[in-house]
């Protein structure tokens, strides 16, 4: 099989998918595949080498704008290339936290409250708070790995958190603040089934699991299994699976959530999960008793399927 590994792209999680995508390759070496190169969407002449590289497969390693939200997958999909994870709809949808949001309720998994805004939009800042609580979450509807992220502790922050989120996409949602534990469920496999359950530990000097805590800082631990109650477990679990089936995904996603005293509330799902060293869909697979480069070749078969 020659497989062609997308990583790189035009987000701002660039760097992020090249590690995500260097995993991948060495996860396909392992598992026997002798074909495998990596293509960057960002190269000029990136159309020409996939339309022309005979491939049978791609493995999607990339994240974000261009990679995640359906773009990547229908020029796949107009190339005929199978490819690795969802396809062109779940995957938009996922991408952008508002539309992903209006699924999740129509399945009846929990969310956050909170105000979507345009750029455009006369902003209210009473109206925000009285919605969400003065201290909140501002995120553009359409991103990763925490870019353009604000927590905002009171509302005279407000307008500059929306100017940052604005940076990043022209729709920003303004989410109440969650208290609890961040968990995040990933979810393998067709039929799909979850994986076990990371949480993520607080960590002194980072106020919520950001881009340092995520990538720069190696300290930061999370604990497989999360140490919730075995119902709310459960309910992760359900509500993980829930989240991949109702926005149509496929393979494999991850989805975070916060598990408090208002039950356990979804923010969001990766359609293409982390694949770095210190990502955590690969740690949660290992757990499960699967090495990566197993959970690759699953990928790819369910891709051929
Ligand atoms: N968006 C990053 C890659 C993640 O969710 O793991
Ligand atoms: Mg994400």
């Amino acid at each position: 099989l020659r497989v062609a590994v997308l990583a790189g792209g035009i987000s701002d999680e660039r760097e992020i998918s090249f590690s995500s995508g260097k995993n991948v390759m060495a996860a396909l070496a392992e598992a026997g595949y002798t074909h495998v190169e990596m293509l960057d969407p960002a190269d000029d002449d990136f159309l020409v080498k996939l339309s022309e590289g005979s491939y049978d497969v791609a493995f999607i390693a990339l994240h974000g704008r261009g990679g995640e939200d359906g773009m990547i997958q229908s020029i796949l999909e107009y190339l005929g290339i199978p490819y690795t994870g969802s396809g062109v709809i779940a995957s938009a949808c996922a991408a952008d936290k508002d539309v992903a949001k209006a699924i999740y309720q129509r399945a009846g998994i929990p969310t956050a409250r909170g105000i979507t805004i345009k750029r455009d939009d006369d902003v209210c800042i009473a109206d925000i708070v009285d919605e969400v609580g003065s201290e909140c979450f501002v995120k553009p509807a359409v991103n990763g790995s925490s870019y353009g992220v604000t927590y905002v502790k009171d509302e005279s922050k407000l307008l500059d958190a929306l100017e940052t989120a604005f940076e990043c996409d022209e729709k920003a949602l303004v989410e109440e603040r969650l208290v609890g534990t961040e968990i995040t469920v990933g979810v393998l496999g067709d039929p799909p089934r979850a994986l076990p359950i990371v949480e993520i530990l607080p960590q002194e000097g980072s106020e919520f699991y950001d881009l340092d805590v995520k990538y720069i800082d190696p300290t930061h631990v999370h604990r497989i299994p999360a140490a919730i109650s075995p119902k709310d477990y459960h309910r992760a679990e359900e509500y993980a699976v829930a989240a991949h089936e109702a926005l149509g995904c496929k393979g494999f996603s991850r989805s975070d959530f916060i598990v408090g005293e208002h039950g356990t509330t979804i923010l969001e799902t990766n359609t293409i999960p982390g694949m770095t060293d210190t990502s955590l869909f690969p740690d949660e697979a290992r757990h499960a008793g699967m090495p990566f480069s197993a959970v690759c070749d699953e990928l790819i078969h369910i891709a051929l399927e």
